[in-house]
C-alpha cells in the first residue's frame, strides 16, 4: 500500500466518538472497497464550513439511527459519506427531503430493511474468500487441535465456530472448507463433527450467503484443490457444494442486541473480523463482552488484522501465531461459581 494512503488510513481510524480500535500489526488487511470508504469519501470537517453550510439536522438524526441500531458511528466529517450514500437511497425510495427519508428510516413499517439497504450503500459488507489465510492456517494447526485435547471425552466431540458479521457468506464457507480439510487430513478427528454459526445484522447479505454463488473473481483467494473439491458450476458461476452448506447454518443477528447475541452460547471460537472498526469504543467494548460470554472457558477469539483488544477488555490473552493472532478467553474466578 502507498504510504501516503496508509497514513491517511491511520488518520482517519482515531476519529470516532470514543476512540475506535487501532491497527495493532503491520498494514491493515482492507479491501479496496473499504480502503475507499476511509480514504477517498472521508471530507474534512472543514468542506462543510468551506461549503458555508451547517449540516442538515436530519443527516445528524439519520447518523444517529445508524449509529443507534447497528453501532457504526460516522464522524463530522464522514457526514458528507453517509449524506451521499442516504441521497442514492432518496431516490430509490422517492423521498423529497433528508427529512422524509429519515423518517422512512424511523416510521415505516420496512424501516429496518431500509436500515439495511442505507447500510449496505454504505459498502460495509466487502468480504472474499480466504480473506486471511494465516488465521485459518492457525485455527487448523493449532486451535483446532487444542480445542480437540480439550474436549476429547464423549459425548464432546463437536466444535462450534461462530463467524459473526460473515456479509455475504465467504467468510464462513472459508472456516467450513478449512475445517473439513483438516478433519480429512486427521485419522483422530474422524468422530468429530464441526459446526459453524454465522450470523450478520443485513438480510440482503444472508439470502445471498445462503445461496452460496459467486463469480470466479471472489474465488481467487481459494486454494484450487479446495476449488475442485468444494464449488460446483453454477450457470456462468459457482456454487459452493451442499456438503459445505450443511456445515454452516445463517441467522439473522444484530451483535448490539443482548437478547439476540445471548443464544449463541458454547462456542469453542469466534472470528469477528472487520466488524468491530465500524463501531465506536461503547459499542465495542459491549459486543466483546458478550463474545466472552459465549465463549467456553479457553475459547478462542479472532479479529480483523487492522483491530485489536487494546483497550477494549483485559479479559482475553493475546496468543501469537505465525503471521496472525487471536485472543483467548480468560477464565474469571468467581468464588461462589467457580470459573465463568
Ligand atoms: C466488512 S464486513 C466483514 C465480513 C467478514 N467478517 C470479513 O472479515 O471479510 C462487515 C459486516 O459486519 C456487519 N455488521 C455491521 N454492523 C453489525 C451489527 N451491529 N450486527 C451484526 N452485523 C453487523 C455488516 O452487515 C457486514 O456484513
Amino acid at each position: 500500500m502507498p504510504c501516503r494512503l496508509r497514513r491517511r488510513w491511520l488518520l482517519r481510524v482515531s476519529d470516532g466518538i470514543d476512540g475506535p480500535l487501532l491497527g495493532s500489526k503491520g498494514a491493515p488487511q482492507l479491501t479496496h472497497g473499504e480502503l475507499r470508504m476511509r480514504t477517498e469519501t472521508a471530507v474534512p470537517a472543514e468542506n462543510w464550513r468551506r461549503l458555508g453550510k451547517a449540516p442538515d439536522p436530519y443527516l445528524q438524526r439519520i447518523r444517529d439511527v445508524v449509529y443507534q441500531v447497528a453501532g457504526i458511528f460516522q464522524s463530522d466529517e464522514n457526514l458528507p459519506f453517509l449524506e451521499e450514500c442516504a441521497r442514492k437511497r432518496m431516490q430509490a425510495v422517492d423521498a423529497n427531503s433528508l427529512r422524509q427519508y429519515y423518517d422512512r428510516l424511523t416510521v415505516r413499517r420496512d424501516r429496518e430493511a431500509e436500515l439495511h439497504r442505507l447500510v449496505g450503500e454504505m459498502n460495509l459488507g466487502e468480504t472474499c474468500f480466504f480473506r486471511n489465510p494465516l488465521q485459518l492456517e492457525a485455527l487448523r494447526r493449532v486451535v483446532l487441535p487444542a480445542i480437540c485435547q480439550d474436549k476429547n471425552r464423549p459425548p464432546c466431540h463437536h466444535v462450534r465456530v461462530w463467524s459473526a458479521g460473515c456479509a455475504t457468506g465467504e467468510e464462513p464457507y472459508s472456516l467450513a472448507m478449512s475445517l473439513m480439510e483438516t478433519m480429512e487430513a486427521e485419522e483422530t478427528l474422524q468422530e468429530w463433527t464441526f459446526e459453524v454459526l454465522a450470523t450478520d445484522w443485513n438480510n440482503g447479505f444472508l439470502e445471498k450467503a445462503k445461496e452460496g454463488i459467486y463469480s470466479l473473481h471472489a474465488l481467487r483467494h481459494v486454494p484450487p484443490s479446495l476449488q475442485q473439491k468444494c464449488f460446483r458450476p453454477c450457470r456462468d458461476q459457482f456454487q459452493v457444494t451442499d456438503e459445505v452448506k450443511a456445515m454452516v447454518s445463517f441467522h439473522p443477528l444484530n451483535l448490539l442486541e443482548e437478547h439476540s447475541v445471548s443464544w449463541a452460547k458454547d462456542m469453542d471460537a469466534i472470528f469477528c473480523c472487520n466488524v468491530l472498526i465500524h463501531f465506536d469504543g461503547s459499542a465495542q467494548r459491549q459486543t466483546i463482552q458478550r463474545f466472552h460470554d459465549s465463549l467456553l472457558p479457553n475459547g478462542y477469539l479472532f479479529v480483523g488484522n487492522s483491530e485489536s483488544l487494546y483497550g477494549v477488555s483485559d479479559n482475553f490473552r493475546l496468543v501469537h501465531f505465525p503471521g496472525s493472532t487471536a485472543y483467548r478467553k480468560v477464565c474469571l474466578q468467581s468464588p461462589a461459581a467457580g470459573v465463568i
